[in-house]
């Protein structure tokens, strides 16, 4: 066992997020601004190979067990099954997902798991069509559930679906889950975060874990069976007796920041030990002027070793990060 990318609060690292692109075929309105992010010249886009070299020094090097791909959308890449080909031939037998809005997945899922994906987490808010159309700027539900499908005949179990809590979704959450439900899906709920380029967060206006958990009891018969493992974002409640669940990230009213174990890559190759941590250590600049792997790992052993504590969304003095969710990797 390599010694891992630790912490001055004790955590290991150990779920390694790589965002490959700023880009999203959707402009949901609590992630991207209705123009989209501002774009990052090509020549700073981390390039397959360059992926592949930093998931090798991940998991060879510094103890990384999982990986995870996001963006932006990760299928904005045209190169994406090249990314995915190549981190898996640097970790072979690891866990290799992809978090997703499932848009064009349908037409390129064969490839991605001839080229070793193993996993996908698909974003979906709502089934109805037009409320679809309002909270993402674009009428693609079709192609999202085209996506899902898609993915889930592929044999990418357990496929989940990441719903994020909002006012005007809180009346459909029974329904969605309905629909997660008769898919074979498993659904998960996700507090807000203020980490939107349009910052229209407000603490008393998201929704938290308890009121959507008062709407679901309405229909559903729930029991809370816990988290899957203590640095599991999600906690899980068995629908109707189970064996069926629903999970609930409530990042905000319950934040498992004091177990948390990702480390994070951007499309432009700095690592982030936070989500909340606008402090970045460059590693493209490394990987482009010559260094070795040794090296490599040191500087990102030093990243996080700087790691924050937590998000603070509760404190007195938080302010938002200054890059959204899309530009971080979410
Ligand atoms: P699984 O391994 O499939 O369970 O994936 P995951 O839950 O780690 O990944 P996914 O990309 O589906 O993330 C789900 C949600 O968790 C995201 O949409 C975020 O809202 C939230 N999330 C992801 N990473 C972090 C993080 O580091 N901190 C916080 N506070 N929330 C996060
Ligand atoms: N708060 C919580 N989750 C968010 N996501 C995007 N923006 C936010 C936010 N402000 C989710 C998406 C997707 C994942 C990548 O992050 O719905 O599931
Ligand atoms: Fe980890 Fe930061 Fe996310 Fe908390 S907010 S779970 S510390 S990355």
């Amino acid at each position: 066992d390599v010694p891992g990318l630790l912490d001055r609060f004790g955590r290991t690292a150990r779920d390694l997020r790589i965002s490959v692109t700023e880009k999203c075929s959707l402009r949901c309105t609590y992630c991207m601004p209705e123009q989209g992010l501002p774009a990052i010249p090509r020549e700073e886009l981390l390039t397959p190979a360059e992926i592949g070299r930093l998931v090798g020094i991940g998991v060879h090097r510094l103890g990384v067990r999982e990986v995870r791909l996001t963006g932006g959308e990760p299928l904005m890449r045209a190169d994406l099954a090249e990314i995915v080909r190549l981190s898996a031939e640097a970790a072979p037998g690891i866990d290799l997902s992809m978090t997703s809005n499932g848009i064009g997945l349908d037409r390129r899922v064969g490839a991605l798991v001839a080229a070793g994906l193993t996993r996908v987490n698909v974003s979906l808010d709502t089934v109805d069509r037009a409320h679809f159309a309002e909270l993402t700027r674009r009428d693609r539900l079709p192609d999202v559930i085209a996506g899902i499908r898609a993915a889930h005949a592929a044999g990418l179990t357990p496929l989940k679906l990441n719903a994020v809590l909002m006012r005007e979704t809180l009346p459909g959450a029974a329904e969605l889950l309905a629909w997660a439900l008769a898919e074979g899906c498993r659904l998960r709920f996700i507090e807000q975060m203020p980490l939107g380029a349009d910052q229209n967060w407000a603490r008393d206006h998201m929704v938290p874990a308890s009121e959507l958990l008062a709407v679901l009891s309405e229909r559903f018969e729930l029991t809370g069976i816990g988290r899957d493992d203590p640095s599991a974002p999600g906690e899980e409640w068995l629908v109707d007796g189970g064996p069926a669940t629903v999970g609930v990230i409530a990042s905000v009213t319950r934040s498992f920041c004091a177990d948390c174990d990702r480390t994070r890559i951007t499309a432009e190759g700095t690592v982030r030990s936070c989500l909340f941590g606008d402090n970045e250590t460059d590693l493209r600049h490394l990987l482009r002027g010559g260094a070795d792997d040794e090296e490599i790992a040191r500087w990102w052993r030093g990243a996080m070793w700087a790691k924050q504590s937590g998000h603070g969304i509760d404190a007195e003095t938080f302010s938002p990060p200054a890059r959204s969710m899309g530009a971080i990797g979410g």
